[in-house]
């Protein structure tokens, strides 16, 4: 049996090296272990039943099926993705890694990423709430609602836009950046809607939107920034939809948007010459 879905992508970008870069998001994991109490045992239960039906639900949305695959634990997904994503050059997790926060997830997401080699950034889901997440962690990277890491001749930036809502303060550290010489792959949880994916997000709800109607102005700033700056981008990389998800923000930026990890969806880039 295949372990993985995986979807491979090309992303040719001048005076970058050939690079392999993965991608995935909503793995949600609902774990528990020995040490939690019988009401944390109950909740984990109750939240890996409850994301059978959805999980099974996006499946019918993207039309992937539901077989033994998908229907794999959601830690053994995360740990497959993880394996899978061992001879690249840097991994993305855009978010939901965990569905709550708990002990038992920070254990398990922990043991699952220790002797990770890869350079990773995990930004925070809607699910994860970055003020609640424990500090010195394997994912308390999401705690900063930027993120940057540096490659050698790119950088991945990673944003918290879990809440639907980017502050000032953080357009202002994000124009610094762009002074950089480096182009930037932006990674994020909640995705843009574009032209090209509007009709699909405008029918799933603003809850599946960064740049809804009504939403904060600086959201729509932050993107107008990106497009403005869009021959600096070698692509945007979100999650929290569920399913795939390509469209181009503007002419020549393209935003790919992972399926669910845990159904074991993971997104392959070949990026650079
Ligand atoms: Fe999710
Ligand atoms: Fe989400």
């Amino acid at each position: 049996m295949e372990k993985i879905q995986l979807h491979e992508y090309y992303i040719p970008f001048k005076n970058v090296k050939r690079k392999v870069i993965y991608h995935f998001s909503d793995s949600h994991l609902t774990e528990f272990d020995g040490l939690c109490s019988d009401a944390e045992i109950e909740k984990a239960k109750k939240a890996t039943a409850a994301w059978e039906d959805v999980r099974k639900g996006f499946c019918d949305v993207s039309g992937e099926g539901y077989g033994d695959l998908q229907r794999q634990a959601p830690i053994v997904h995360l740990e497959n993705l993880l394996n899978a994503s061992a001879d690249g050059d840097a991994l993305i997790i855009a978010g939901d890694t965990l569905d709550y926060i708990s002990d038992a997830n920070v254990r398990a997401s922990d043991k699952a990423l220790k002797g990770f080699e890869l350079p990773y950034i995990a930004v925070c889901g809607n699910h994860e709430s970055a003020s609640l997440f424990p500090e010195g962690h394997a994912l308390s990277g999401m705690k900063r609602d930027m993120q940057v890491c540096e490659l050698e001749d790119m950088v991945i930036i990673g944003i918290d836009d879990s809440q639907r809502k980017i502050s000032r303060e953080l357009i202002e550290r994000f124009t610094k950046l762009l002074e950089g010489e480096k182009p930037i792959l932006l990674a994020m949880h909640i995705p843009i809607m574009t032209d090209g994916n509007y009709e699909r997000l405008s029918k799933s709800g603003v809850y599946f939107q960064l740049n809804y109607e009504g939403c904060p102005q600086e959201n729509f700033e932050f993107i107008d920034l990106i497009k403005t700056n869009s021959e600096n981008f070698i692509a945007v990389l979100a999650g929290h939809l569920h399913y795939p998800n390509i469209s181009e923000i503007t002419e020549g930026l393209t935003q790919y948007v992972s399926g669910q990890g845990i159904t074991g969806n993971i997104n392959r880039y070949i990026i650079g010459e």
